[in-house]
């Protein structure tokens, strides 16, 4: 195959050429003046830059050059909005190349298996076709500038607690069908130049080196171009990575990653021409990326994204109740205003995506204050982590007494969701359900207003008149969301995921997270919707779902095998926007499948009164299942369930079309996968789960011997009196950060690595063979692995 940089290629040495496979540092490529190729900057994030200027590290912990905070992928979701999603990837973009950045770090598309991971504020959504249509907006924005875009975590990355020593069991139709169809579309449509491959093992392969992942899927299916770059830390063996797809390991291992792959090609397992043809497709990222780099130093228009940041704000609020039409609220009312977060707002979330907002976050107290209406009093209620505090309480209980209308802000704090950590629980925390169940009893007027980024228990929601989840909505949260609460905007937004009434309701329940090395996903297709509305569980609240201040009616539906027709129609007194949901599903005896699945949506803004015809046609993921006997997406003759849906629960209009497919029929027998057939699937035994997967289920239980691979939290399963040590010390640590109330991310990130780890992010400090030698010692070989070490040691000078 012809090189496009075969004239560089051919002058460098094999040293040369692997030196590039590695970063230089935190954020950078390798760059050769003698061969003019410059090094390109990667930076983080998906909802904002997070440039450090100065001493870099991935956990968001050195502060970042001031850049746009947009609201996270959490709730831009909430406005499947791709033109929103496209200007966003836009300014995303101009802001990037401002500082000199060639590939943006995001978006983060990883599905949210349960409500539980503590990443999900990061992540667009349950569903893959939402994931991935967002996911392809913010792509096509930040591209069109001319920089990468680099979509992560590929694949099945939906844990964080031991997220590098985690091994995703999954059949290959759910891994197709939902973990990787939302990649599918950031890749096919959205043309991503890059992707991040994930920590995670996929049936017992690492994400940075599985050839079915990277060749098989990626690449010869999807014929993706651009490079894979490692998750910080996520190469495990560089040299089987470079050979079965993988471009870029990051961030630099000094000179240990070169080694690995000179080694490789010298004994003949990774072959030279495999390795050049992956430093042409890194040079052409490295190229295509500098053309756009004049701007370096320009100034970004603060003010202009910021009013980005506030239109996707309010498109992202959802409105999840409004009894007797409290909001929006009325001029002349007494308003009390309570809660904590109304001062000091929860406007993004913690870990590498944390960034350095242009413009002082906007708060709650001093946005509605500039609205005209009656505030009567304010009260904190509630210090954010702790306990409820009964003066607090007392203090708020009484302003509510003095007002009409009481709006409690609330929501998840800072230690609640984070990177590197999971929710142990569903619950809000305890001092803001204590406030607002005082609250209820002496006033049921109260609006709830909620700053999360992931579902919570609302046991309280019968006792308030209204709830407005405003998800982690960026610097511009604030007015945006006083915006929705005077209706000055009609609040348009639908959830993403869907909210069950207890965690324990949830599909993944009895699964997640992972005990031990396994993280199996047994629930399979049954993720969120797909589970709630087979089985028919009832929830609080339905994928797809959000009130607006106005009514829609939908009509003249007409099918035909191209697409849909249909009417919407704005039958209240205000111009506001609906979400209309396209679901199809089928009856079959042979292949199972969740009743329905979102399949295409579209936006439509009304004037009062107005109808419009909105068509939307089936595309290639329509009818598709993915086909175990021909290993490909085929689809099955019959007759399908056509269906618009306000939400996930509440279908308005219906049809049914005979589809020709490529198969009569599928290949699971009624008999054999009845659970799957019925979506009872919480608790799936080990024969059956075997029977889906297809092959033995891998022994995922600590023998007691640490690996290399194994993370610092399992240490205590060694012999090594000092790997017990260690682990327990950063165990007592992490409960003191929790105390605080502030995720302490270097901890967190110790914690859940594994001691291959220390040699992929100490810059070279610490290699492979003494990361070899620490295991040893773990294993209470101490004499031995301090040897090894000490050798090792020697041999890196
Ligand atoms: C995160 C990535 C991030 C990278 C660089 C990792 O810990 O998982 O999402 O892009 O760090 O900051």
């Amino acid at each position: 195959m012809k090189l496009k940089y075969e004239n560089i290629i051919n002058k460098m040495t094999l040293e040369e050429k692997a030196l590039m496979m590695s970063g230089k540092n935190t954020w950078e490529t390798k760059d050769y003046p003698e061969y003019e190729i410059p090094s390109m900057t990667m930076s983080d994030g998906p909802h904002g830059i997070r440039r450090q200027a100065g001493a870099g590290d991935h956990l968001g912990l050195n502060a970042s050059i001031p850049a746009t905070c947009f609201p996270t992928a959490a709730a831009v979701a909430n406005s499947w909005d791709e033109q929103l999603g496209e200007q966003i990837g836009e300014a995303l973009a101009d802001e990037a190349i401002t500082m000199g950045v060639n590939v943006i770090l995001g978006p983060g598309l990883n599905i949210k298996r349960s409500p539980l991971c503590g990443r999900n504020f990061e992540y667009f959504s349950e569903d893959p076709y939402l994931s991935g249509k967002m996911a392809a907006a913010y792509i096509r924005g930040i591209q069109s500038k001319g920089i990468a875009s680099c979509p992560k975590h590929f694949a099945a990355n939906s844990q964080e607690l031991r997220r590098m020593a985690n091994d995703s069991i999954v059949d290959e139709r759910t891994f197709r069908e939902i973990y990787t169809t939302g990649f599918e579309i950031a890749v096919k449509e959205g043309k991503a130049k890059a992707i991040m491959s994930a920590y995670n093992e996929i049936n017992g392969v690492y994400a940075n080196e599985n050839s079915h992942l990277l060749q098989e899927i990626l690449k010869d299916e999807w014929g993706f171009d651009g490079c894979v770059i490692s998750d910080w830390g996520g190469s495990n063996d560089h040299a089987l990575g470079v050979k079965n797809g993988s471009h870029l390991e990051m961030p630099g291992t000094g000179k240990s990653g070169m080694k690995d792959i000179v080694d490789a090609v010298k004994a003949g397992t990774l072959k030279e021409e495999t390795l050049d043809q992956r430093l042409d497709e890194l040079l052409t990222l490295i190229f295509d990326t500098h053309k756009t780099q004049s701007g370096i130093n320009n100034k970004f228009d603060v003010e202009k994204h910021h009013e980005l940041a506030r239109k996707a704000a309010e498109e992202s609020i959802v409105l999840l109740k409004n009894d007797n039409n409290i909001l929006p609220l009325k001029k002349g009312k007494k308003i009390a205003v309570i809660g904590d977060f109304a001062k000091t707002p929860r406007y993004q979330g913690a870990g590498s995506s944390l960034v350095n907002p242009a413009k002082a976050p906007e708060c709650i107290i001093d946005e509605i204050s500039k609205a005209e209406l009656d505030i009567v009093a304010y009260e904190q209620g509630y210090v954010r982590n702790r306990k409820p505090d009964s003066n607090l309480i007392k203090r708020a209980v009484e302003a509510a007494k003095k007002a009409d209308v009481v709006i409690i802000f609330a929501g998840l704090d800072e230690i609640s969701e984070s990177e590197g950590l999971d929710r142990k629980s569903m619950d809000m925390p305890q001092g803001q359900k204590a406030l607002i169940d005082e609250i209820t009893t002496v006033t049921q007027n109260v609006v709830v207003v909620l700053s999360a980024g992931s579902p919570i228990e609302m046991p309280w929601s019968a006792y308030v008149s209204a709830i407005v989840h405003g998800y982690l909505g960026g610097q511009a949260g604030a007015s945006a969301m006083v915006n929705v609460l005077t209706g000055k905007v009609s609040p348009s937004g639908k959830l993403n995921e869907t909210y069950p009434y207890y965690y324990k309701d949830t599909p993944a329940y009895n699964y997640y997270p992972s005990k031990e090395r396994n993280s199996e996903y047994r629930e399979a297709l049954y993720v969120g919707y797909r589970y709630y509305s087979t089985v028919g569980k009832k929830i609080r609240f339905p994928f797809g779902y959000g009130l607006s201040y106005t009514t829609f009616e939908y009509s003249n539906f007409s099918v035909n095998e191209d697409g849909i027709i249909f009417a919407v129609k704005n039958t209240g007194n205000m111009r506001a926007t609906e979400i209309a949901q396209l679901y199809i599903g089928k009856k079959s005896d042979t292949v199972f499948r969740p009743v329905r699945e979102l399949k295409g949506f579209k936006r439509v803004t009304l004037n009062p009164g107005e109808q419009q015809f909105v068509s939307i046609p089936f595309d290639d993921k329509a009818f598709r299942f993915y086909d175990v006997r021909t290993n490909s997406w085929e689809i099955e003759t019959g007759t399908y369930d056509i269906m618009i849906g306000k939400n996930a629960d509440e279908m308005v209009l219906h049809d049914e079309l005979w589809i020709e497919g490529t198969v009569d029929s599928g290949c699971y027998k009624w008999e054999e996968f009845e659970p799957y057939f019925e979506g009872k699937i919480r608790n799936i035994d080990d024969d059956m789960f075997q029977k889906l997967y297809g092959r033995n289920i891998p022994d995922g239980s600590w023998s007691g011997k640490i690996d290399m691979n194994d993370a610092v939290c399992q240490l205590y399963y060694g012999k090594g009196i000092f790997g017990r040590l260690f682990c327990h010390t950063l165990k007592g640590l992490l409960k003191i950060s929790e105390w605080q109330g502030k995720p302490n991310l270097n901890l967190l990130f110790n914690y859940n690595m594994p001691i291959r780890g220390y040699a992929k992010m100490t810059g070279g400090f610490v290699t492979m063979e003494m990361a070899r030698a620490l295991t040893d010692m773990a294993n209470g070989h101490r004499i031995k692995g301090t040897a090894r070490l000490i050798k090792a040691a020697i041999k890196r000078n």
